[in-house]
């Protein structure tokens, strides 16, 4: 197992930043936004009133309640019994994987896929089969021939993760109806990461449990982290059948016993009262998506048009891991290699920044000559192919 690229390079931006030096840091997957007041607010209340002791392993009936609700309300046919609240989404996954997968079983990932899930597997001993959806502009409806190749009577899990980090491509219905085929003919169980399920522009993610004949067979992974920023706050939870959420409720009582108590009660406010700053924060991030596709094409970059969490993928050189480090040493600008993500030959850029940061960023990059002009070719199997145009990199 690799430790996580993310916060490997979070860590040399962070020592660079210790020097004095002025970091444009686009490699954090964290809103920039403070978490709603009223959400603290209830945090700071639940402490005055002592909520400081262990809750209920599997977490507290209300917020077990307000969680059944938007489950009921995204169409899954949900109860209190079915859920366990965890520390964070990233708690719940691995949970989930811990309790489904033993020794050689296989896991499915769509690749390009976030950094955690091949690590997970190989803790628990899994093996991997990985389906590439970079051809297809990152979309799982063209792939499904590839996944349906992939997938067979043998496979545990399949993951699936819309929209997606680190590509911000969001699923079509069509693409989810398959998984859906396929998990129901192989009788596979589908882990649903849905973490960036509020965050969607001009478009909404159906849960995967709503369709028919997956109520019994998916694990749907959510948390507060993306939606209502609140990374620090640590929680999260997973719906799922009732028997994975008895074995994986041992692995949570032995491992975290619970969620902070506290932090509950502010997840009960988070849930019910933030409609209008969710939308707020979304609306930001779509602008700085739209600015930096902009900006980017201004600069003769064409990078996928993101529909949801705060990610885009910049095609870059075909060694990735050295035009991050070159860019962040250099331009000063903090990225994530793509290799990390099985997606050599791109960087990942989070635009949970300010407008100001990204025009900082793109101009440096420019002007230190990391932007390269791509041009897209359609090919004869209609794939679209990344050529480079002009390159005037100084990464050689
Ligand atoms: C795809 C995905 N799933 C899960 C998580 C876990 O988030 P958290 O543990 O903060 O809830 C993250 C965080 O980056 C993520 O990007």
């Amino acid at each position: 197992m690799e430790p996580s690229a993310t916060i490997a390079v979070s860590n040399l931006a962070s020592e660079l930043e210790a020097q004095g030096v002025d970091v444009v840091d686009l490699s954090v997957g964290e809103p920039d936004f403070p978490t709603p007041e009223n959400v603290v607010e209830a945090g700071k209340d639940a402490l005055d009133a002592g909520h400081t002791t262990y809750t209920p392993s599997s977490g507290i009936p209300a917020l077990r309640d307000a969680i059944t609700q938007k489950l009921r309300a995204d169409g899954i046919d949900a109860d209190p019994s079915e859920l366990i609240v965890t520390p964070g989404g990233k708690q719940a996954l691995f949970e989930t994987v811990q309790a489904l997968i033993g020794e050689g079983d296989e896991v499915v990932l769509l690749d390009p896929a976030w950094v955690s899930y091949e690590a997970m597997v190989k803790i628990a001993g899994g093996d991997l089969t990985r389906v590439d959806t970079t051809p297809h502009d990152f979309q799982l409806e063209p792939a499904l021939d590839a996944l349906g190749e992939a997938v067979s009577d043998d496979t545990q899990m399949l993951v699936v993760n819309s929209p997606s980090n680190p590509t911000g491509a969001v699923y079509s219905d069509a693409a989810m109806a398959g998984v859906r085929d396929l998990a129901v003919e192989h009788d596979i169980i589908v882990v649903s990461d849905e973490i960036y399920g509020r965050v969607t522009y001009g478009t909404e993610q159906a849960s995967l449990a709503s369709f028919e004949g997956m109520g019994d067979r998916t694990v749907t992974i959510n948390g507060f982290s993306k939606a209502y920023s609140m990374t620090g706050w640590r929680l999260g939870y997973f719906h799922a059948p009732e028997s994975v959420i008895g074995q994986a409720g041992k692995i949570h009582s032995h491992s975290v016993s619970c969620a902070t108590n506290f932090v509950q009660h502010a997840g009960i406010e988070a849930l019910h009262n933030t409609d209008e700053a969710v939308d707020r924060m979304r609306e930001s991030f779509r602008e700085r998506r739209d600015i930096l596709i902009d900006l980017l094409a201004d600069n003769g970059v064409d990078v996928s048009h993101p529909d949801g969490a705060f990610y885009m993928m910049l095609p870059v050189d075909d060694d990735d891991q050295a035009w991050c480090e070159a860019a962040l040493e250099e331009s000063h600008v903090a990225t994530v290699p793509g290799s990390a993500f099985n997606a050599p030959g791109y960087a990942r850029i989070s635009y949970a920044a300010s407008e100001d940061r990204l025009r900082e960023a793109v101009d440096r990059l420019v002007t230190d000559g990391f932007l390269w002009r791509w041009r897209v070719i359609e090919t004869e199997q209609a794939n679209a192919h990344l050529f480079r145009d002009q390159k005037v990199s100084r990464v050689s």
